[in-house]
C-alpha cells in the first residue's frame, strides 16, 4: 500500500500534533457541483453512481480536485444496508429515498436477512477499493454506515419522515420487535463497515441523523446502544495503523458526555453546540468534528472567514478538531464557498498549532 501523504484528518482524530486543522465536508461529493451533475446525468440516476464503482470513484474524487480538501469521503448511501435486506429501494425526484417494501409486524422483523458484505453490499467493496487505489495515498478514505436507529426510521416509515410516528409508536407499543430489528441493523452494520475498513477504508463514521429526535432516555436505548454494540465489534487497526470511528449524532448535543463513553475515537457535532464547551464537557475522552452551520456558505466569503476564524478560536489549541460542516453541504451552495471555507480553515488554524 502506498503511504499517505497527507494524514493529518486521522492524526486529529487520534489528537496527535497536526501543523494545521484538518477539513472535509459531509455530502462533499453532491449536488452542489456541476461536474457531479454531469457524472449523474451519464449514469442515469443516483443509485446508478453509487453501483457502479468507476462513477462512485469520479465522483468522489471531483471535491478534491477543486478544494485541498483532508479526506474522501465513499459516495454511496447510507441505504444500501435496508435496500441489501430486500427492502427495494428507490428514488422519486425531489422526493428523497422511498422503499417497495416497508417493516410493520415482527413476522416482517423476523424475515429479515443480514446482509453479508460481499455477497449482497459487493459493488459497495468494489467502489472502496477502487477509491482507495485511484487515491494514491493522496488523502485519507472514509467509510460510512447509518446508525441502526437511523437505518430504522426509513425502513418503518417508508421514507424521510417528518415525526418517526409509526417508529416512535413501535418503540412504546412492541419495544421488543424494535429492539430485534435494531439488532439485526447493529449486526449488519458491523460487518459491513468491518468490510469496508478490509477493502481500504482508514477511519469510518456512522451517521446517527435522527437520533437527536428522540426522548433522552429512548436515545440511550434505541439509539446509543446500538452504535455501542456496533463500535465494539469494529476492527480498530488495520494496514498498521488505527482505524478511527467517528460517532455522529445530529441534535445530540444535549447528550455528548454519554456519547464520549460509547467508546469512539471522535464526536461529530452539528451547529447548535458551541465546540469549546463540547471540548470541556468531552475532555481528553474523544476528538470533535464540526460545526459550522452549512447554511454560513450562502453568506459572503468574509463572512464565512469570519465564521470560521470563531470556531477554531472556541475550540482552542491543540490537536483533536476535525474543522465540518455541521450537517451536509446544501445542493444551492455556490462551489466557490466551499473553496473559500476549506482555505479559511488551513490558513487561519495554523496559529493553534504551533
Ligand atoms: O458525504 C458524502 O459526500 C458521501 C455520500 C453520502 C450520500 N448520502 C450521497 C447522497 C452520504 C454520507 C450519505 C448519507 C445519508 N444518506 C444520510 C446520513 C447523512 C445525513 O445527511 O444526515 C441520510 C439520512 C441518507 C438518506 C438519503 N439519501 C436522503 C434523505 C437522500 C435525499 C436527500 C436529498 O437531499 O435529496 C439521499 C440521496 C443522496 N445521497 C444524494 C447524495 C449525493 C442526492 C441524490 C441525488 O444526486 O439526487
Amino acid at each position: 500500500m502506498t503511504a499517505l501523504k497527507n494524514d493529518r484528518f486521522l492524526r486529529a482524530l487520534l489528537k496527535q500534533p497536526v501543523d494545521v486543522t484538518p477539513v472535509w465536508m459531509m455530502r462533499q461529493a453532491g449536488r452542489y457541483l456541476p461536474e457531479y451533475r454531469a457524472s449523474r446525468a451519464k449514469a442515469g440516476d443516483f443509485m446508478s453512481l453509487c453501483m457502479n464503482p468507476q462513477f462512485a470513484c469520479e465522483v468522489t474524487l471531483q471535491p478534491l480536485d477543486r478544494y485541498p480538501l483532508d479526506a474522501a469521503i465513499l459516495f454511496s448511501d447510507i441505504l444500501t444496508i435496508p435496500d441489501a435486506m430486500g427492502l427495494g429501494l428507490y428514488f422519486e425526484t425531489g422526493e428523497g429515498p422511498r422503499f417497495k417494501k416497508t417493516i410493520s409486524t415482527p413476522a416482517d422483523i423476523e424475515a429479515l436477512p443480514i446482509p453479508d458484505p460481499q455477497k449482497d453490499l459487493g459493488y459497495v467493496m468494489d467502489a472502496v477499493s477502487t477509491i482507495r487505489r485511484e487515491l494514491n495515498g493522496r488523502v485519507p478514505l472514509i467509510g460510512f454506515s447509518g446508525s441502526p436507529w437511523t437505518l430504522a426510521t426509513y425502513m418503518v416509515e417508508g421514507g424521510s419522515s417528518k415525526d418517526f410516528r409509526k417508529t416512535k409508536a413501535m418503540a412504546y407499543d412492541n419495544p421488543q420487535a424494535l429492539h430485534l430489528l435494531l439488532d439485526k441493523l447493529a449486526q449488519s452494520v458491523t460487518s459491513y463497515l468491518n468490510g469496508q475498513i478490509l477493502a481500504g477504508a482508514q477511519a469510518v463514521q456512522i451517521f446517527d441523523t435522527w437520533g437527536g429526535n428522540l426522548s433522552a432516555a429512548a436515545y440511550q436505548e434505541f439509539s446509543l446502544a446500538y452504535m455501542r454494540k456496533i463500535v465494539s465489534g469494529l476492527i480498530r487497526e488495520h494496514e498498521g495503523r488505527k482505524v478511527p470511528v467517528i460517532l455522529f449524532t445530529k441534535n445530540g448535543g444535549l447528550w455528548l458526555e454519554s456519547i464520549a463513553e460509547a467508546d469512539a475515537d471522535a464526536l461529530g457535532l452539528d451547529w447548535t453546540c458551541e465546540i469549546g464547551d463540547a471540548r470541556r464537557r468531552v475532555g481528553d475522552k474523544v476528538a470533535l468534528q464540526g460545526n459550522m452551520d452549512p447554511t454560513v456558505l450562502y453568506a459572503k466569503p468574509e463572512a464565512i472567514r469570519q465564521e470560521v476564524a470563531r470556531i477554531l478560536a472556541s475550540y482552542g489549541k491543540g490537536t483533536g478538531h476535525v474543522f465540518n460542516l455541521g450537517h451536509g453541504i446544501t445542493p444551492e451552495v455556490d462551489p466557490k464557498h466551499a473553496g473559500v471555507f476549506i482555505n479559511a480553515v488551513h490558513e487561519l488554524s495554523a496559529q493553534y498549532h504551533q
